[in-house]
C-alpha cells in the first residue's frame, strides 16, 4: 500500500515536472519586453512641410505631448495623447514604424483630430476594445482640462469605432448631469459584455472630475446615468507621493483607475481615486439599474495598495494588476482573496517604468502598459531634448488574457493537479 503510494506520487510529480518544463522552455511569467521608447512623441506626418508649419502656428507642441491609454488588437497598439495642454495634434492614434523609429499615426484619421469641431474627437483619456474589434472611445470635448478659465468647446461624448468595418457605430452624447458640459474628466472605460447579445452590453467610466462618480452606459437603451459614492473621492492621506526621493503634493483627484471582474455570474467593478491608497467595488447588477439612488450599503472596501495607481485592469483568471506609482513597480492580486493588503510586486522598482499608467491585454498572454513619468509632465520637470526616454511600452509575459473573455481552466487545471498531489502525499503520510 505504502510502494503504491509513493509510486502513484512519483508519477504524479514527473506527469507536474512535464508540464512545467514544457511551459518553462516557451514563456516565462514575468518576461518582460520594452516595446517602443520616445524622449518625445512624434506624428505620422503627411510631410515635413506640414509638421514644420504646425510647429509654426502651434498646433504641435511637442513638450505638451504624453502618452497615456493603451489597448491592442491585430497586432496594432492603440494609444491616447490626452489634450491636457495645447498643441496636441492627435489625441487617438495607432504606432506605426517611419524611417526605422514608431511615431503615432492619428485614429482613425487626422479629420477626425479637429479641434473645435464637436462632431470630430476632442480630448481622450483612454479607451476600450471590445471582442468584435469596436474600440470604445471617451470624448471629454475640450481642450486644456487644467485650465478652469478655459470655455468648454464641445459637449462629452463616447464614440464606438468598429475598427473592422471602419465605421463609427454609435455617438452617444452625455447629458450634463450624467457628465457635465463644463467640468467633466473622463477618465477610464472598461465594457461589460457579460449578456450573450452584445446590443446588451454596458460601459462604467470613471469621471474624475469634482467630487468623481462613474458614468454607466447602455448600448441597448443608448441611455447613461452617473453613480457617486464618498469612496470615489480624494482621500486625505492619498496627495502625497514620493517618487524618485522626489516630494510631490498632487491635486485630489477622485475615482480614476477601473476595472471589471471577468465573464462570471456575479460581476463586479472595481475602482480607486489617484488620491487614494484604497481599492473599492460594487456589484455590476447595482450599477445598471438607472434610478439606483444609494449604493451606499453595497461599497465593499478592499483595504490599501502598495502605493496609489493610476489606471488598474482584471484578467480572465480574476488577476488585478496596478502601477505602484511611488516605487516605480507594476503590482498584482488575485481578486479571489480578501484584502489588497496581499497584492506582491509583479514588476520590482524600475525607474524606467515611472508611472504605470494603463494597462492592456493580447491574445499571447502579454499584459502591456504605458510608463509616461506623468508626476514631471504634470510639474513641468520633463526634458523631451536630454538622453533619457520619458514615454515607454511594455509588454510583460503574465500568460492571461482581458476580462472580457472567460476564464482559460489553465489554473483550474494546474489547482486540480495541486489538489490531487495532496491528497496522495497525505495518502502517502498515512500508510
Ligand atoms: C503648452 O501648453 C500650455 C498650456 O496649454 C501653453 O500655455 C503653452 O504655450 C504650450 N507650450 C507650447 C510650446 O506651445
Ligand atoms: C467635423 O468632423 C467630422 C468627423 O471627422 C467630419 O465628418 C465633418 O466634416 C467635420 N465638420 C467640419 C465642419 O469640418
Ligand atoms: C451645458 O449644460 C447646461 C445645463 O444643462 C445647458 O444649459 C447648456 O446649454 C449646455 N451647453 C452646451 C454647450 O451644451
Ligand atoms: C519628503 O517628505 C517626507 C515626509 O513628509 C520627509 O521626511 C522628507 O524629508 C521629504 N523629502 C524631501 C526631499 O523633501
Ligand atoms: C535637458 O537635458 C539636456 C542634456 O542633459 C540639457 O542640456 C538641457 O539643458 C536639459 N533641458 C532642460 C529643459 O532641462
Amino acid at each position: 500500500m505504502a510502494a503504491m503510494g509513493r509510486s502513484l506520487t512519483l508519477v504524479l510529480l514527473c506527469a507536474l515536472c512535464m508540464l512545467g518544463s514544457s511551459e518553462a522552455a516557451d514563456l516565462i511569467s514575468g518576461d518582460t519586453v520594452l516595446v517602443y521608447e520616445w524622449t518625445s512623441i512624434d506624428y505620422d506626418w503627411d510631410s515635413d512641410d506640414t509638421r514644420q508649419l504646425a510647429l509654426d502656428d502651434g498646433s504641435f507642441a511637442p513638450i505638451n505631448n504624453s502618452i497615456n491609454g493603451i489597448k491592442t488588437y491585430g497586432g496594432t497598439v492603440y494609444l491616447t495623447v490626452p489634450r491636457w495642454r495645447s498643441g496636441v495634434p492627435a489625441t487617438l492614434t495607432s504606432v506605426v514604424m517611419k524611417g526605422g523609429r514608431p511615431v503615432l499615426r492619428p485614429f482613425p484619421s487626422w479629420e477626425w483630430q479637429e479641434v473645435g469641431n464637436c462632431s470630430a474627437i476632442q480630448y481622450v483619456q483612454s479607451m476600450e476594445i471590445d471582442r468584435l474589434g469596436r474600440m470604445w472611445i471617451i470624448d471629454n470635448g475640450r481642450l486644456n482640462i487644467f485650465d478652469p478659465n478655459l470655455p468648454q468647446v464641445c459637449s462629452p461624448k463616447l464614440l464606438v469605432y468598429d475598427i473592422k468595418k471602419k465605421e463609427m457605430v454609435r455617438v452617444h452624447t452625455f447629458p450634463s448631469d450624467v457628465a457635465s458640459n463644463s467640468t467633466a474628466f473622463l477618465n477610464d472605460i472598461v465594457i461589460d459584455t457579460s449578456a450573450d447579445d452584445s446590443d446588451e452590453w454596458f460601459a462604467y467610466i470613471s469621471d474624475s472630475s469634482l467630487a468623481g462618480g462613474i458614468v454607466v452606459y447602455d448600448y441597448k437603451q443608448d441611455r447613461s446615468h452617473r453613480v457617486t459614492h464618498r469612496s470615489m473621492t480624494a482621500a486625505p492621506d492619498g496627495r502625497q507621493m514620493t517618487i524618485n526621493g522626489r516630494n510631490y503634493t498632487f491635486p485630489p483627484v477622485p475615482v480614476n483607475g477601473v476595472a471589471l471582474s471577468p465573464i462570471g455570474k456575479i460581476m463586479k467593478l472595481y475602482y480607486c481615486p489617484l488620491a487614494s491608497y484604497n481599492l473599492y467595488t460594487l456589484p455590476t447588477s447595482l450599477l445598471k439599474q438607472p434610478t439606483v439612488s444609494d449604493v451606499g450599503t453595497s461599497v465593499e472596501e478592499l483595504g490599501r495598495k502598495a502605493s496609489q495607481s493610476d489606471g488598474i485592469v482584471i484578467s480572465n483568471e480574476g488577476t488585478l494588476y496596478y502601477g505602484a506609482l511611488q516605487l516605480n513597480a507594476v503590482y498584482k492580486w488575485d481578486t479571489s482573496s480578501q484584502d489588497v493588503s496581499s497584492s506582491s510586486p509583479l514588476l520590482i522598482s524600475d525607474v524606467r517604468m515611472q508611472w504605470p499608467n494603463a494597462f492592456a491585454f493580447d491574445s499571447e498572454g502579454y499584459l502591456w502598459f504605458v510608463s509616461n513619468k506623468l508626476q514631471q509632465f504634470l510639474f513641468n520637470e520633463l526634458n523631451i531634448t536630454g538622453p533619457e526616454p520619458n514615454f515607454r511600452v511594455w509588454k510583460v509575459y503574465v500568460g492571461e488574457n482581458s476580462y472580457m473573455y472567460k476564464a482559460s481552466g489553465a489554473v483550474g487545471l494546474r489547482v486540480g493537479w495541486g489538489l490531487l498531489v495532496a491528497v496522495v502525499s497525505v495518502l502517502y503520510a498515512l500508510v
